[in-house]
């Protein structure tokens, strides 16, 4: 973040509303200074604490800090915290603008994304969730929504207020990292079945809806479907999801290796040194060169 220049809401023109949250709304700003385009997380102070959002707001700037500080040029792959600053009844976020939307409208639009297209954004996300992990910080709830596009149809993930950041005390033998949380977060369909049980907080979870994810942009609906919550939760402890048919054989392969029960277990739960290998390594991603990602044009969708 560029501490040393403050800002107010007057250094900016607010537009066009382009989302909108429990306690939050954000919107296309315009600094005047710079005619720099962002979006503008708005957040109510008073909602905030009507809804006991404290924590999840304070952990968000948290980690868009770190994320700031700890930028990898290899992996620009995040939404960034350009300014924070507050009026009486308002915090104001200012952040990256990402120009085409969420991933979720383009799966929505093209139905299901093509071979080539499918692995370059699986890449992109696996990048991600590399350098996240690496910090030390589990998102927790990674979902289409909060994977976001920019003008070049990068990826941005955003959305850090189920994060959590991880202290390597406590830690598990198998998959390193290991704490246990209070409290349900992320969103049912993507939600991994150690959050739902035992609360357990690990990098797998992330892994567990990264193979949602594929399923998702591979066939064009996430895996757990279902009328409500308690039944999507149900579909999930049984790992009861099918394959339509024309699904990428080596997609398959790979989200079957994502979505297993025990997180230990996963693709990647055991993988060493801020690299998934065995992920990079899998069939479905290995023609890429992952570490120039950021430096290619990205699939048209087809
Ligand atoms: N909606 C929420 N955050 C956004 C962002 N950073 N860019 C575009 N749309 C958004």
């Amino acid at each position: 973040m560029q501490k040393q220049e403050k800002r107010t809401e007057n250094d900016f023109i607010f537009g066009k509303l382009i989302g909108e949250g429990s306690f939050s709304s954000v919107f296309l700003a315009k600094e005047i200074r710079s005619k720099h385009e962002y979006a503008a997380k708005i957040c109510s102070k008073h909602l905030i604490a009507q809804e006991k959002k404290i924590e999840q707001v304070l952990r968000e700037k948290e980690v868009m800090t770190i994320l700031n500080q700890a930028e990898n040029k290899t992996a620009p792959f995040f939404v960034k915290l350009a300014y924070a600053f507050q009026s009486d009844a308002n915090l104001y976020f200012i952040l990256s603008y990402c120009k085409h939307g969420e991933l979720l409208d383009l799966i929505k639009t093209v139905g299901n994304f093509d071979h080539e297209s499918a692995s370059f954004y699986t890449g992109e996300i696996l990048r991600g969730l590399e350098h996240l992990h690496s910090l030390n910080i589990v998102h927790r709830d990674l979902k289409p929504e909060n994977i976001l596009l920019d003008d070049r149809m990068h990826i941005k993930i955003s959305d850090f207020g189920s994060a959590k950041i991880l202290e390597k005390v406590e830690s598990d033998e198998a998959t390193g990292d290991l704490l246990r949380s209070s409290s349900f977060v992320g969103t049912a369909q993507y939600v991994s079945p150690e959050l739902l049980q035992e609360k357990k907080i690990c990098y797998a979870s992330d892994l567990w809806s990264l193979g949602c994810i594929i399923y998702q942009i591979v066939s064009g609906l996430p895996p757990f479907r279902s009328k409500s919550e308690y039944l999507i939760f149900k579909s999930i402890l049984a790992l009861n999801y099918e394959f339509p048919s024309g699904f990428f054989d080596d997609a398959r392969d790979l989200v079957q290796k994502l979505l297993v029960l025990d997180a230990s277990g996963r693709l990647g739960a055991r993988d060493r040194g801020g690299r998934y290998c065995s992920v990079r390594n899998h069939t479905f991603l290995a023609h890429l060169n992952l570490d120039t990602l950021h430096l290619e044009t990205p699939p048209i969708i087809t």
